[in-house]
């Protein structure tokens, strides 16, 4: 379970201040599907950056379970991020000069799997997106749509329980963003929690539950 508490993030501009987010709080209980919604600007990435550790709120507090994130130092929430949670970002970096295998086994390093341990999870997740023949392929001669299946391949890679996917079908055709959102789906159906940042309504109603941002504040919570 993620409970986000009472958030607030004010950003300086200037001599003036953005009030991101105001007074925001969520439960997401674990296996949820939930979708994040609202105009442009309604604080949406701001929370899944709050969320998931990458930042920290101006007020209030996040928790996994019963442990308070918003309290980790630096490396324990990179710690934390590593070991719990996958994210998926539409413009999601991938390492341009290094290969699809290699992009995908930067994850295990940084958490140290063993190199034959390594191997056997990156060579599941290429099967599992269609992806082997890509595997010496760099990074940066792939299609959008295959660039997108290493970004999601590389999410996973390390099993985390939770992931964000901030706009994941933004630069797809039809058919690649059908097949996203039938993989987060499925990853629920896995017992993983998933939390999914879009304008696109269509894709929000196939979510179990539509939380919907405007000028940084809550308006609805909604389950479908
Ligand atoms: N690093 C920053 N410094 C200053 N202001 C910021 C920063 N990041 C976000 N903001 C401001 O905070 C508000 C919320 O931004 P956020 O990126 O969360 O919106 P969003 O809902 O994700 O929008 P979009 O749908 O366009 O991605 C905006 O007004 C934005 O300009
Ligand atoms: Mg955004």
């Amino acid at each position: 379970m993620i409970r986000i508490e009472h958030i607030s993030m004010d950003y300086p501009i200037g001599d003036s201040v953005c009030h991101a987010l105001q007074d925001v709080s969520i439960t997401i209980p674990d296996g949820q599907f939930i979708s994040i919604v609202g105009r442009s600007g309604s604080g949406k990435s701001t929370l899944l950056q709050i969320a998931s550790g990458l930042a920290v709120p101006t007020q209030g507090k996040v928790y996994y379970q019963d442990t308070c994130i918003s309290d980790f130092s630096k490396p324990l929430l990179a710690e934390h991020r590593s070991k719990t949670i996958g994210f998926i970002f539409h413009s999601f970096y991938l390492e341009p000069e290094y290969d699809v295998y290699t992009n995908i086994e930067i994850p295990l390093m940084i958490a140290g799997v063993p190199k034959a341990e390594r191997a056997a999870k990156i060579n599941a997740q290429l099967e599992r997106f269609d992806i082997k023949e890509k595997a010496n392929v760099k990074a940066k001669k792939l299609s959008g749509g295959e660039r997108q299946r290493v970004c999601i391949a590389r999410a996973l890679i390390n099993e985390p329980s939770v992931i964000f996917a901030d706009e994941p079908c933004g630069n797809l055709d039809g058919e690649n963003a059908e097949n996203v959102m039938n993989i987060l789906g499925q990853l629920t159906k896995e017992g993983k929690t998933v939390v999914l940042v879009t304008h696109d309504m269509e894709a929000a109603v196939r979510t179990q539950r539509i939380v919907r941002l405007q000028n940084g504040r809550l308006i609805s919570d909604e389950m479908l």
